[in-house]
């Protein structure tokens, strides 16, 4: 087991093949929600407590640069404060993370040996209509080079940048959680190769 007690369920040149094996594993899990993608480079695990989760995220953050935007997926309550937590922490920022929801970003501030990087913590749980991203200034933000971290990235349908890391979570059990990483673009496939081959290599 690695040193991050993570179980990798399956990482395939086919995601499509991923959630059949999903399936197997995870007998009760519904897969409905994880998209049916023939994308390269996908990693699906198991985080099995909400400190892991944070420490998926942190190591997730130390590998992050300037412009990254990761979109967070999944239900009410499924972890997705929680990694955005790890993911400050590990691009060093002492700044308390917390939800979004009322003002829709929030900014906090790498540390020195992350080039003080600003991270933008965007929340679009409160959004109706894609229309009116243009007048919270999201395309601003993920044009500012800092790093992009956007919680019901779902609301934002085909508003967002083509290049990103997609992260789905779904409920497995109470403490546990499935994460499955989407890579769209080389950047992000790089990001998804550098986290795998440290968390699981
Ligand atoms: N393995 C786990 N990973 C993440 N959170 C977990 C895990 N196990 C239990 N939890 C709990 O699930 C909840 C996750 O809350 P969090 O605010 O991060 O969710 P969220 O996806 O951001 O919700 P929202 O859609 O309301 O913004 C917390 O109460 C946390 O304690
Ligand atoms: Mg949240």
């Amino acid at each position: 087991m690695s040193p991050y007690f993570i179980s990798i369920i399956h990482t395939t040149q086919h995601a499509s093949l991923s959630v059949a094996i999903l399936c197997y594993n995870i007998g009760s899990m519904k897969t409905q929600s994880l998209p049916a993608v023939q994308l390269p480079h996908v990693l699906d695990f198991i985080s099995h407590s909400l400190a892991q989760t944070e420490r998926i995220g942190q190591r997730l953050g130390e590998y992050m640069h300037a412009g990254d935007v990761v979109l967070l997926l999944g239900n009410v309550g499924v972890g997705k404060t929680h990694l955005v937590k790890g993911i400050a922490r590990g691009l060093g920022s002492p700044d308390l993370v917390t939800s979004p929801s009322f003002v829709l970003i929030n900014e906090y501030q790498a540390d020195l040996q992350h080039a003080s990087l600003r991270i933008y913590h965007v929340d679009l749980y409160r959004i109706d209509d894609p229309a009116e991203l243009t007048s919270i200034g999201l395309e601003e933000i993920w044009n500012d080079q800092g790093v992009c971290l956007i919680e019901w990235a779902e609301r934002a349908q085909d508003w967002l940048p083509n290049d990103h890391l997609a992260i789905h979570m779904q409920h497995l059990s109470e403490t546990k959680r499935v994460l499955r990483f989407v890579p769209r673009g080389e950047r992000y496939q790089q990001l998804v190769e550098a986290f795998k081959g440290t968390t699981f290599g």
